[in-house]
């Protein structure tokens, strides 16, 4: 425990001078003057790709931070496309309710320039450091996704740079092929260079109620209830164990009542995740509520010490955030330490239908969060927003409701066999007609995979748009990792 305490802490300390101590600017610049400078960035990038040779990948990227479970190694022969510098909120329309935002963009500096003007987008994802390209490909989800949809379902306009080095405006009407098809396209079809989203009004202070459960069938029938019915701003839970569950309902308020003196904070010695057994009714700003689940990376701080309260009194300040623990422990995989052979990574986020949510459940604490204290589970529903329209790369059934499950953990290699309890989960969401998202590591077979992501619509796009000397969607996200 001492060693990885220390190595957490200076990992956090370094990461943090490295990267994070960068002011955050929420006065935003002249929004022409902001689009010229992005034209001319955006030409530098179509030159550079026009010089490659016919025969090197592409390999577009430069963020510094990630939020991939996988560790894929880079392709030799590259032209490297560095789009780093495509981070900047350009626009926040607060008349036709809309941001216009490049595609590098973190969440994080999205909300710091659309709260300074009130508003936020319907959905952000609940790690700071995901980009809002990166969740447009990758599924982001949070606790507006009941009402909202994916966060793929938010756009209304993207520029994507294809790889024959045209920028491609794409929306309902123009390119709308594409417009649909970057959803769970992981950046393989093309990347997101600027986007407009829409965005929501919001008020000072967020209240949280957390309702508890002792039974599957009841949580999720009151899931689908408050979703249908009494509908909430934001509504998320967390499974502490089979007989131990919350549902939390926030919804925006203006001030805080009488008898509470100031919000809750959970950025330094408060725990989120501890309060939903211990506070039925919590009042948190908005900007704590939308972050709520960063500090603590959820509740895998516990893997860094971080919750012991003297760590948390001396280092909780710095070290406190995603983008740290992610650094740690992509430091530890790569260092070796790990001992892949008798512990496996079970790191996933899966959607599964309402009505087979207590069957999910029961299969996962028998085999996986029984025998392995494989606690807590983030649970969070999501609906279609426009039922008239297909993504066809993440098809989910377009009137159900659904819960995405997260968790996030280690468990004993069964049988000898790892990847055995990451192949039953993918057995079974397919089994109850859910999805799985492939941000993480994964372990279907080619043919199995393509059953579950479209090849036909795939195939389709990845030749109509010039994409096929990018790897492809199996390549990237299961084989190469
Ligand atoms: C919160 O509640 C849990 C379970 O109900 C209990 O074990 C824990 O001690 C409580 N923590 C605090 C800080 O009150
Ligand atoms: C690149 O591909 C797109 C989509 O097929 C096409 O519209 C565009 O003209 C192409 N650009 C070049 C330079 O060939």
């Amino acid at each position: 425990m001492f060693f990885s305490t220390l190595f957490a802490i200076f990992a956090g300390v370094l990461a943090w001078f490295g990267y994070e101590l960068r002011p955050v600017e929420t006065k935003l610049k002249d929004p022409v003057w902001m689009r010229a400078d992005y034209e001319a960035r955006k030409q530098a990038l179509i030159k550079t790709i026009a010089a490659r040779t016919a025969d090197s990948v592409l390999a577009i990227g430069g963020k510094k931070t990630t939020n991939l479970f996988r560790f894929r190694k880079q392709p030799k022969k590259a032209t490297r496309l560095d789009v780093s510098s495509f981070n900047n909120v350009i626009h926040v329309d607060q008349e036709k309710m809309i941001v216009e935002v490049e595609g590098m963009t973190t969440y994080e500096r999205l909300v710091d320039a659309t709260l300074a003007a009130g508003v936020m987008p319907t959905v952000v994802p609940e790690l700071k450091s995901i980009t809002i390209g990166g969740a447009i490909s990758g599924i982001g989800v949070e606790s507006s996704s009941y009402k909202y949809g994916f966060v793929h379902e938010t756009v209304l306009e993207m520029e994507i740079l294809l790889c024959n080095g045209t920028v491609a405006v794409c929306s309902r009407e123009q390119n709308s092929d594409l417009f649909f098809g970057m959803a769970n396209s992981y950046g393989t079809l093309g990347y997101v260079l600027k986007v407009k989203v829409k965005v929501v009004p919001v008020k000072k202070y967020v209240q949280v109620r957390h309702i508890r459960f002792n039974n599957m069938k009841d949580y999720f029938a009151a899931v689908e209830e408050h979703c249908k019915t009494n509908r909430p701003d934001f509504v998320d839970g967390a499974i502490f164990n089979p007989t131990e569950m919350y549902l939390s309902l926030a919804t925006f308020c203006d001030e805080l009542p009488h008898d509470v003196k100031k919000p809750s904070d959970y950025s330094w010695m408060g725990i989120y995740y501890r309060s939903l057994q211990n506070k039925s009714v919590d009042y948190l700003t908005n900007k704590m509520y939308i972050w709520r689940w960063d500090y603590d990376w959820f509740w895998n701080s516990k893997y860094f010490h971080m919750q012991h309260p003297v760590l948390r009194f001396l280092f909780g300040r710095w070290v406190l955030r995603s983008t740290i623990f992610m650094k740690v422990f992509r430091a530890f995989h790569r260092s070796g330490l790990y001992d892949s052979k008798r512990r496996e990574l079970v790191i996933q986020d899966v959607e599964i239908p309402i009505q087979n949510c207590v069957s999910f459940m029961e299969f996962f604490n028998k085999e996986v969060g029984l025998p392995n204290d494989f606690y807590p589970v983030w649970i969070c529903p999501v609906r279609t927003y426009d039922q008239s329209v297909v993504y066809p790369l993440y098809k989910i059934h377009p009137t159900d409701l659904y819960v995405n499950f997260g968790f996030w953990d280690g468990v004993a290699v069964r049988d000898n066999q790892p990847g055995l309890i990451n192949k039953m989960i993918e057995n079974s969401v397919r089994d109850l007609k859910g999805k799985k998202s492939l941000y993480s590591s994964g372990h279907y077979e080619e043919t199995e995979f393509w059953q579950e992501y479209n090849r036909p619509a795939y195939d389709a796009l990845r030749t109509k748009y010039h994409a096929t000397s990018l790897l492809d969607l199996y390549q990237k996200c299961v084989a190469a990792n």
